[in-house]
């Protein structure tokens, strides 16, 4: 076993991460802010220090879409120049780095699938944070020759808990109030779990799949009406739903128009079928 460090171990991701039962139990160290806070640098070598870690799987991030139009300094420190602190000090110590970026470093105005040599457009704090996330990882690895990154792109991800849009979902659609749902946002919502576990696959064998840059995802798109109204039918409520415009709920970031990463190159190489995104809703929630 490969000993990994997760960082981000409270949130969406990392605490699917955390949970993960692996034959070794003492191989996996699981670190919430506390115990490692990206924008601290001291921080983040006395974790690697204490634990050693041979890959770290880095899920912390700063993912309030729109509170980073108000907070750009804090998003930028835990998404940008708390990534560049983690690669950095990764790469000079031999450590693997396996990351978790974004749809939102591209603007949304194409009308295809996303691919990995798509140019970043960002069009918001979030986005843009995220991007130079990206580029710090890539600078920090340059020339490494004893450790590699894996980036791994994903949009609308969701869980059976915590708060993402199928958890709202749940409870507006038990509330008995008609609701508005977008539809004019096409995407592919996205599970946790598993791509926690296939982060925790790379990690363990990173033969798996050559280092770099990846777009993970479901088959789709889906609209987020399309997605509520899967998930009303799968979980048989009955919800007085209709499809409305972006332009019904105004935020203070822009939502990209199109979020569809093509899943199909990553999955090629790990010798996978993509699942469709409504199969894995109904297995996940
Ligand atoms: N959610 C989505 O729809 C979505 C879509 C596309 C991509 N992503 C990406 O997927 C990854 C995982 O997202 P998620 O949904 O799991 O996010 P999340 O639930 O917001 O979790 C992020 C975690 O990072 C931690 N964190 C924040 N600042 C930190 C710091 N300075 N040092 C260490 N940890 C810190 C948070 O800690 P606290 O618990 O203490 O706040 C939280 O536990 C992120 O890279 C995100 O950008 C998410």
């Amino acid at each position: 076993m490969r000993k990994v460090l997760i960082t981000g171990a409270n949130g969406q991701l990392g605490s699917r991460l955390s949970e993960l039962v692996l034959p070794d139990e003492a191989s996996v160290v699981v670190c919430d802010r506390k115990l490692l806070d990206v924008t601290n640098s001291a921080s983040i070598q006395e974790a690697l220090d204490k634990f050693e870690p041979e890959v770290v799987i880095n899920a912390a991030a700063y993912t309030a879409v729109d509170r980073a139009e108000e907070e750009a300094e804090l998003a930028r420190a835990v998404n940008s120049s708390g990534v560049g602190h983690l690669a950095r000090i990764c790469s000079a110590k031999g450590i693997d780095l396996i990351h978790v970026s974004t749809d939102y470093v591209f603007s949304g105005d194409q009308n295809e699938p996303y691919r990995t040599n798509d140019a970043p457009a960002p069009t918001g704090v979030y986005g843009d944070s995220k991007w130079e996330g990206e580029k710090a990882i890539s600078e920090a690895f340059l020339g490494a020759t004893q450790s590699q990154f894996w980036i791994f792109r994903v949009a609308w991800l969701y869980d059976s808990r915590g708060q993402n849009f199928a958890q709202t979902m749940l409870r507006l659609g038990a509330s008995g109030k008609a609701l508005k749902i977008v539809d004019d946002q096409l995407g592919a919502p996205t599970a946790a779990g598993p791509l926690a576990s296939m982060l925790m696959e790379v990690a363990q064998d990173p033969k798996l799949l050559n280092p770099g840059m990846w777009h993970y995802g479901t088959l789709g798109p889906a609209t987020w009406y399309d997605f509520a109204m899967a998930i009303f039918a799968h979980k048989k409520m009955d919800v007085d739903a209709t499809p409305c415009g972006s332009d019904a709920y105004p935020t203070p970031a822009k939502r990209p128009a199109y979020s569809y990463l093509d899943p199909h190159p990553l999955m090629q190489a790990l010798g996978r079928s993509p699942q469709h995104w409504k199969d894995q809703m109904q297995q996940v929630l």
